[in-house]
């Protein structure tokens, strides 16, 4: 009898203890994303990775998974909604399975520069559409900017013209899909990861990306030509799920959106050094030629895209995509 007491009491102990150490267990944030290290969302990640140690003292860890190595754009968001992966920072342009709303971000010349991004995104409707993916189960917690989008082509692209007839890899957007469509050319959804290879083999003609992930991937050195048309935009949105957002203490939660804000502010000015030292970092290599369009050329790709917003406006909003522009002005 008093070897089963013993027994039973140890093993009680051993329940407890194993309790205590669960307990004690960090929550871990999985961070996925495509991009290379060196890349805005690439250094935000890594600092919003320390930050969040230092706020909440090893309490929750982040790991961050660079490069597509654990999910691509195209299926992070169902892991996340499985809990396979708690953060991300996907391209606004592909969350169109999740949100109507935003698409606008995939207007061409809808922003002349970052600073109307940022006014348009600091106001009351362009938080709002932080929100957008709330139905779906997904939290947005905030912007971050990579830059303004580039043509890259085998072929020189001075007018629209020069990009009818070539095929050119675009993100999952149906707004990107029509901008193409507008030049005559031939517009296909693939994934990031895909994209160096594509353009290699010369399964695709060309395609369109900031100056920080031309460089960081090397698509300079398999495309001859990059056009600097400024045409649209490349920015993210960091989303988690609802149920792991919830599933945080009040205090935990604090400190992890504090660390994400700091490390969201730090991001985007890596993305606007970036687009100035990367785009020298390309002219300097010698492997691509950098066309500079005149105001009149420029203006021909503004006309030859820009009947894509009325294509959309009924999906997107008209008001919505008004705001948007008058930021241009503020
Ligand atoms: C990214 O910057 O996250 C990827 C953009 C792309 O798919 O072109």
């Amino acid at each position: 009898m008093k070897a089963i007491l013993t027994a039973a009491a140890v093993g009680l102990a051993a329940l407890a203890f194993n309790s205590l150490a669960l307990a004690d267990e960090p929550v871990v944030i999985k961070f996925s994303h495509v991009v290379a290290e060196n890349t805005p969302k690439g250094k935000m990640a890594e600092k919003f990775k320390e930050l969040v140690a230092a706020k909440t003292g090893g309490s929750v860890v982040v790991e961050v998974y660079p490069n597509s190595q654990l999910f691509t754009d195209d299926n992070v968001l169902e892991a996340m909604l499985l809990g396979d992966v708690q953060m991300a920072a996907p391209a606004l342009s592909k969350f169109s399975r999740y949100t109507d709303v935003l698409a606008l971000y995939d207007l061409p010349f809808l922003f002349q520069d970052m600073d109307a991004v940022d006014r348009f995104q600091q106001s009351e409707q362009g938080q709002k559409m932080l929100d957008s993916l709330s139905k779906k189960g997904l939290v947005g917690l905030g912007y971050l900017h990579n830059g303004l989008k580039q043509l890259s082509a085998d072929e020189p692209l001075r007018v629209p013209a020069d990009a009818k007839g070539l095929k050119f890899r675009i993100m999952s957007s149906d707004v990107l899909e029509a901008q193409f469509e507008t030049l005559d050319a031939t517009p296909i959804k693939k994934p990031f990861s895909e994209v160096f290879t594509l353009l290699q083999t010369k399964a695709l003609d060309g395609q369109e990306n900031s100056w920080s992930n031309i460089y960081s991937k090397k698509f300079y050195e398999v495309q001859p030509y990059i056009t600097e048309t400024n045409h649209g935009l490349l920015d993210y949105m960091v989303v988690t799920s609802k149920e792991f957002w919830s599933s945080l203490g009040d205090e935990q939660r604090a400190q992890v959106r504090e660390a994400l804000d700091e490390a969201l502010a730090y991001g985007n000015e890596v993305a606007a050094d970036k687009s100035v030292e990367d785009k020298q970092r390309i002219a300097e290599s010698g492997r691509t030629e950098i066309i500079e369009l005149t105001p009149a050329e420029r203006a021909q790709w503004v006309d030859a895209m820009k009947p894509v917003w009325k294509q959309f406006e009924k999906e997107i909003g008209p008001e919505l995509i008004k705001s948007a522009y008058q930021s241009n002005q503020d």
